[in-house]
């Protein structure tokens, strides 16, 4: 009965290496090709592209880009990033897509202006980066021609951002604070790199440039004049009281622990980013901004009624 039993254990063996080998060889490539597609809808929604690069309403064409962005130097409109070959970003090569996302330079060579939070993305790594290409060239294409930008100079003048971006451009990966655990590092990769809290919550100076100083610390004069409160751990000025419960729940809901609703763009924010991320995401964000220096900044309101 051993003998039986060993052979019908071989032939079971052996049929079972082979389906593997043949359906590996069949299945493995596209499983992996959609995982990265999967990957980068996941890390895309972290980014918060959609929100910048989608007219808010006109749910035909997410990511053709055309949105008005309201800056204190005049507006900027969003490209398409669909794979549409003439009008979006179609045929772009890894490499060229990487570069204008971490260095903020187009495929022509020139910078882009920093609305584009390019500053924030150069902390992506390149795996990350490629699975948002990934994802992007797996949507369909719109044929939707990009807008001029209405800014007036000499904010508009593009070869002013090779200045800018000496002054104000830290290109290079995200590093973990010292000593850091893997959740507050991932915290910190997710806020600093995809999420890019700080190029809302931290002030800028007179040139557009962020203030490290006062990092997350908030500002009365944000994007589109907008009230930008704080959010670094100090208990009278910033989140120190809520819990990490609380900061979590905040970013599923929008609800404050005080059951206030949130307002301006942070709902678009939760909206399109931050309600698509995983518990174990979240909670890494909530420990790396319980993690981080509290910093006394008071930030009111400038309408405050
Ligand atoms: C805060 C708004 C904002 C966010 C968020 C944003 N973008 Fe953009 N993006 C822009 C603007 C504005 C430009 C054009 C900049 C310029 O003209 O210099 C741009 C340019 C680009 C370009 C260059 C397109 C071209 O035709 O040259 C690519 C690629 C791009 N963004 C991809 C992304 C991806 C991927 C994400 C998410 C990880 C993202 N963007 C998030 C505003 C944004
Ligand atoms: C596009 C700009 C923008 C980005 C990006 C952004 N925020 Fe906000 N955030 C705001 C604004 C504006 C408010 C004020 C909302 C209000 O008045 O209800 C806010 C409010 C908050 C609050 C409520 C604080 C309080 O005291 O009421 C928290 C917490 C918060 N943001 C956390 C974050 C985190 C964490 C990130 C990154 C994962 C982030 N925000 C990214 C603009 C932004």
């Amino acid at each position: 009965m051993g003998a039986e039993n060993s052979k019908q254990t071989v032939v079971r063996v052996f049929g079972a290496a082979i389906s593997v080998a043949f359906f590996g060889m069949l299945h493995i490539p596209s499983a992996t090709a959609d995982d990265m597609v999967a990957r980068g809808e996941y890390l895309t929604a972290a980014g918060g592209c959609y929100g910048c690069h989608t007219i808010p309403g006109d749910g035909n064409k997410p990511y053709a880009g055309g949105r008005a962005l309201k800056t204190p130097f005049g507006v900027f409109y969003s490209p398409n990033i669909t794979p549409d070959g003439e009008t979006g970003i179609g045929g772009w090569t890894d490499t060229q897509f990487l570069t204008a996302l971490k260095t903020g330079i187009s495929p022509s060579g020139h910078p882009y202006f920093p609305v584009f939070p390019y500053t924030s993305y150069t902390k992506i790594t390149d795996e990350d980066g490629l699975a948002i290409k990934a994802y992007l060239d797996s949507l369909p294409k719109v044929v939707q021609e990009d807008k001029g930008h209405e800014v007036s100079a000499p904010f508009s003048w593009r070869w002013l951002q090779w200045g800018w971006r000496l002054l104000f451009f830290n290109e290079g990966p995200y590093v973990a604070p010292e000593g850091a655990s893997t959740e507050v590092a991932r915290g910190g990769y997710l806020v600093d790199a995809l999420t890019h809290c700080g190029e809302c919550h931290t002030p800028r100076n007179m040139f557009g440039g962020v203030d490290a100083s006062l990092y997350l610390a908030g500002t009365p004069n944000g994007g589109e004049g907008e009230f930008v409160p704080n959010i670094t751990p100090d208990n009278a000025t910033g989140i120190g009281e809520w819990s990490k419960g609380d900061i979590v729940s905040f970013m599923k809901t929008g609800l404050k622990p005080d059951y206030d609703d949130v307002q301006g763009s942070m709902e678009e924010v939760i909206e399109h980013s931050l309600s698509k991320l995983t518990e174990e995401d979240l909670t890494a964000i909530a420990d790396y901004l319980k993690s981080i220096k509290p910093i006394k900044n008071v930030v009111k309101r400038a309408s405050a009624s």
